[in-house]
């Protein structure tokens, strides 16, 4: 397909926030940043992106149209606290009034949350998204956020949440406030064609949990299912080929926009997937998205009682052969296999020794009470024997 193709994908959204949608709209970063009240931008991105055109380009242009940018790269994929530390040291003394929050899940959640930080006196985890926790923030001190995906997996664009690992606790905190929202995205599909394709694979398959969690976690919440039903069939269509030709622009545009659609449904909840696999994260340092879409399989089938309903109309929509809750899961089985994910935690340096903790862990994440079945350690725990295993 081509760039003429993609070009119909184009469009400006109001929901959930400001979308500039389409290829070569990074050509409006710097009217982006005006937009969002940002004169002097500090652009947050991890240190492999800061290398590549991009990143060069993006300064050079705002620098062009008169805004003050500078940049702050020194941050690790699964950002730490003193990733935020430091990039806040960097915006203060740089007299910055807003962040461009530029790549994937790790720089977009860092950015942030230095953004969020900016005038805030009270330390970063007294705001970690438990209760109402969030209304102990200033909320005239939150920086705007003009967000910039470079990946389409984590959502972290259109989401009020930000990922942050706390290294003394090796847990994966998540900091939450309903104006951490970016004010607004530019969403220019083009930026992925350089992603490699276990790369594209993983993150595309964070934004298959996030949608397939939204839909399934309990609550009344249509507008989030009706989202999160046509994000799952945008991945079914299009991961498979952007996997296999990352430069094809209209698969990257529509796994862009189910990867904003995932973290706009998953405002109703995430379950069990996202429960194993942030401690699995925070203690192996595994890919988030890789993690997740090693789990997935075995968090359906211990859900099955409670959503083969759910599954068999999911199974309709993506007009799988004889809906039913098997069809769904047979089919996330050949993608996994379609796109070179591998089938057991084992396979990605998990093993049985420190089953225990993981358990804890999941037990405790926020994630878990969203999950269809409720769960507690020992549920947990057969799901990491099973998912270590490999047994189905
Ligand atoms: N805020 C949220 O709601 C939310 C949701 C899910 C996950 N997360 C968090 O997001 C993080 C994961 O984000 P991710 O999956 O996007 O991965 P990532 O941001 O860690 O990036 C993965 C790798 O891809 C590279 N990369 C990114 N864009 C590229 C491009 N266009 N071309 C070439 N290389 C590129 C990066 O340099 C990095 O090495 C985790 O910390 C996870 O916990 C946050
Ligand atoms: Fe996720």
């Amino acid at each position: 397909m081509s760039k003429d193709d993609a070009s119909k994908l184009r469009a400006n959204w109001n929901y959930p926030t400001q979308v500039r949608f389409g290829v070569g709209r990074i050509a409006e970063l710097a009217e982006a940043c005006r937009a969002a009240g940002i004169a002097k931008p500090l652009i947050v991105t991890d240190p492999g992106l800061a290398k590549l055109p991009m990143i060069e380009s993006a300064l050079a242009a705002l620098r062009k149209a008169g805004l003050g940018a500078s940049l702050f790269s020194d941050l690790r994929s699964n950002p730490v606290a003193a990733n935020v530390t430091a990039g806040l040291a960097r915006y203060r003394e740089g007299g910055h009034d807003g962040v461009v929050a530029f790549g994937g899940g790790s720089a977009l959640d860092c950015g942030k949350t230095i953004a969020f930080m900016a005038g805030q006196k009270r330390p970063m985890w007294d705001f970690e998204d438990v209760g109402d926790n969030w209304t102990r923030a200033d909320s005239k001190g939150i920086a705007p956020v003009v967000a910039v995906p470079t990946t389409s997996g984590t959502g972290s664009e259109v989401g009020r949440a930000s990922v942050i690992t706390n290294e003394e606790s090796h847990v994966k905190k998540i900091i939450f406030h309903p104006k951490m929202m970016p004010v607004v995205v530019i969403a220019d599909p083009e930026l992925t064609v350089g992603l490699p394709p276990h790369v594209t694979a993983a993150t595309g398959m964070d934004a298959l949990a996030h949608n397939l969690e939204a839909y399934l976690a309990p609550g009344y919440h249509p507008l989030a299912e009706g989202i999160a039903v046509e994000g799952i069939r945008l991945v079914k269509e299009w991961l498979p080929v952007a996997v296999k030709d990352g430069k094809n622009l209209v698969a990257r545009s529509h796994m862009m926009a189910a990867a904003a659609m995932g973290a706009t449904a998953f405002q109703k909840g995430l379950g069990a997937i996202h429960a194993l696999s942030h401690p699995v994260g925070a203690l192996y340092d595994t890919h988030h998205g890789l993690t997740n879409a090693v789990v997935m399989p075995y968090v359906l089938l211990f859900n099955r009682t409670a959503i083969e309903p759910k599954l068999i109309r999911l199974a309709a929509w993506l007009g799988l052969p004889k809906p039913s809750f098997q069809a769904v899961l047979d089919w996330v089985l050949a993608l996994r296999r379609e796109i070179g994910i591998p089938h057991t935690l084992k396979d990605l340096g998990v093993g049985m020794d420190r089953l225990d903790q993981l358990s804890e862990m999941a037990a405790v994440d926020p994630t878990a009470g969203g999950n269809p079945v409720p769960v507690g350690v020992p549920e947990l725990k057969r799901m990491f024997v099973a998912s270590i295993e490999g047994r189905l």
